[in-house]
Order: C-alpha cells, then structure tokens, then sequence
C-alpha cells in the first residue's frame, strides 16, 4: 500500500494498540504534484483495508432483508459535502435540517435527484444518520427521539471552541454518544475541510482516506461498508476513547490527525 499525502507527523500517543502503532510513524512530507509515501509496515496494517470489519459487513444483509437508508441533518458546508459523495455514488440520502424541506429543495436538486429533503422527523427514521449540525446543537437533535435504540449516528461535529472541561475530559464523540442514549455512534467524516470532502475520493487511481471511530462493532462495519460505497478507504482508528481523539476538536486544540488528507493505493 502506498500513501499519498501533505504532511504529517503522528506521534506521542498510548502503546500497545492499533492506535499506537499509527502513532509511531512519521508520514514524511510529500507534496500535492503526485508524489508517493511508502510507508512503514505498522501503517500499512492499520490502512489495510482489504481486511477487517468493512468487508465483513458488506456481505451481511439487513435483518429485515430490506436496503439500509441514511439521512444527513445538517445542510450546511459539511451536509452538503457529504450529500455530494451521496449524490456521486448514487444513493439516496434524506436530508434535514430545523427548516422546512422546501427551503432545501432548490440546493438539494442542484447536487442531485439522490437528494430528498425532508423534515426532522422523517429524516430520523433513517437506519444510518449523519450528524453534520454545529457541536452545540447535538443536543436538540438528541432531544427529538426518545430512545436511539437501532440507529447509528456517525458525529461528524468538531466541538472546536468547547473545552476539555466543559467535555468533562471524554473525547467529544464520547460526549455525544451520551446523548444519544441507545444509539450506535461512530465518529468520522470529519477530519477533512468541507472542500476537500466533497471531491470525488477517487485520486490518482488511490481512495481518499476517512478516518472511523467507534465502540461499537456493528457500527464500524455498517459506516465502513457505507463508507468504502461512497468511494472511500475507511481508516478505523478504534475506540471513541482513543480513536476519536485523533480526529477531533477541543478547546483550541485540533486531533492529530485532523485535515491530513491521505490517499491509499493498492
Ligand atoms: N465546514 C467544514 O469544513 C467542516 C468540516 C468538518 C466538520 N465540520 C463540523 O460539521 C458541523 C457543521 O458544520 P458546517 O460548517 O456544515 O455548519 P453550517 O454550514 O453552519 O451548517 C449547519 C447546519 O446544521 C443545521 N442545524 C443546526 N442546528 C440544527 C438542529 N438542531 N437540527 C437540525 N439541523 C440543525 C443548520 O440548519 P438550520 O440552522 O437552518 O436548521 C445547517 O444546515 C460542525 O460541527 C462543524 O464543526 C465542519
């Protein structure tokens, strides 16, 4: 496997995992004109993803036997972005925000006829729903279902701005996952600024890297799955605990793996 990407340095973090094995590379600076990283053998266990929990998923149907569906809340820069991997690929996605679906219909139907606006509620009887909103406002969105039990929620908030305090020193996505009581919640989707996630992953003959974080099995395979069918090369960094802190925002301080835009090949 190859590597194509800015630079990088990732280091200083726990022994003994996953995690840490990425932790004790250095990804040597490489410039955006096409040049290529090998990358150390620890790396490349941790980036391969012909193995592991994706492709397990992708061969397990729903229960129910019926298409799983997703729904994005949030439509701004980051739930357009990600609406338009949706739209490229192909499949349908719910999108919602406090407004009325008809004030999205113009710039939903200007990504693609995937797009279905609709409202909060509707949005939310998606299996799979990504939560593109301001950190601050997950707590709304948790309020409107009284029990999360079956969904998975993929965070995609950076609590930039948030203390560690105010997180009561738990990973954001921890903190999120708190909220929504029952919910399978990965966090992903988030490292890359909205202008870079919305390209099409497809670079250079390479998959652009999403970084996955969760506790939860079921949903590292589902979000996986999903993402590797968004054109992607899911990345899963473990636990919220660990994982998560690489790719998220806490006070002024941003994870160590936030914007490193990362190509696989092979
Ligand atoms: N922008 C980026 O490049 C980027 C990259 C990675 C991660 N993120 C993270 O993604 C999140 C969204 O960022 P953004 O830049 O996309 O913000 P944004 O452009 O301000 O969009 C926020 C969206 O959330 C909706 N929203 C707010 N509160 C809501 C609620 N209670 N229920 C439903 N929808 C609600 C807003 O719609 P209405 O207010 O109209 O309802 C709006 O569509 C943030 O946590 C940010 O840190 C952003």
């Amino acid at each position: 496997m190859q590597l194509l990407g800015g630079a990088a340095e990732v280091q200083g973090l726990r022994d003994g995992d996953e995690v840490a094995q990425l932790a004790q590379v250095q990804i040597h600076e490489a410039s955006r004109s096409g040049d290529v990283l090998r990358v150390s053998q620890p790396l490349k266990e941790v980036l391969d993803t012909s193995s592991s929990r994706w492709h397990r998923q992708l061969r397990t149907p729903k229960p129910s036997g019926e298409h799983m569906n997703y729904a994005i809340i949030g439509f701004g820069t980051i739930g357009q972005a990600l609406a338009k991997a949706f739209a490229r690929s192909g499949i349908q996605v719910s999108v919602a925000t406090t407004r009325a679906p008809e004030s999205l219909a113009s710039a939903a139907a200007a990504i693609g006829p995937e797009l279905v606006p609709t409202d909060l509620a509707q949005a939310l009887t998606a299996d799979i729903i990504f939560l593109a909103v301001p950190f601050g406002s997950h707590p709304d969105v948790a309020r409107a279902l009284p029990s999360w039990t079956g969904k998975t929620i993929v965070d995609v908030t950076n609590a930039y701005g948030v203390s560690p305090e105010q997180l009561g020193d738990k990973s954001s996505a921890q903190v999120v996952a708190q909220a929504f009581t029952g919910a399978k919640l990965m966090k992903g989707f988030n490292h890359l600024v909205a202008g870079v996630l919305e390209q099409d992953p497809a670079v250079q003959g390479g998959r652009r890297v999403v970084f996955l974080a969760s506790d939860d099995e079921g949903a590292a395979a589902q979000v996986g799955a999903l993402a590797e069918a968004l054109g992607f090369a899911p990345v899963d960094l473990g636990g919220l605990a660990e994982g998560g802190l690489l790719v998220q925002a806490s006070g002024t301080t941003w994870g160590q793996l936030i914007f490193k835009d990362l190509v696989t090949f092979g």
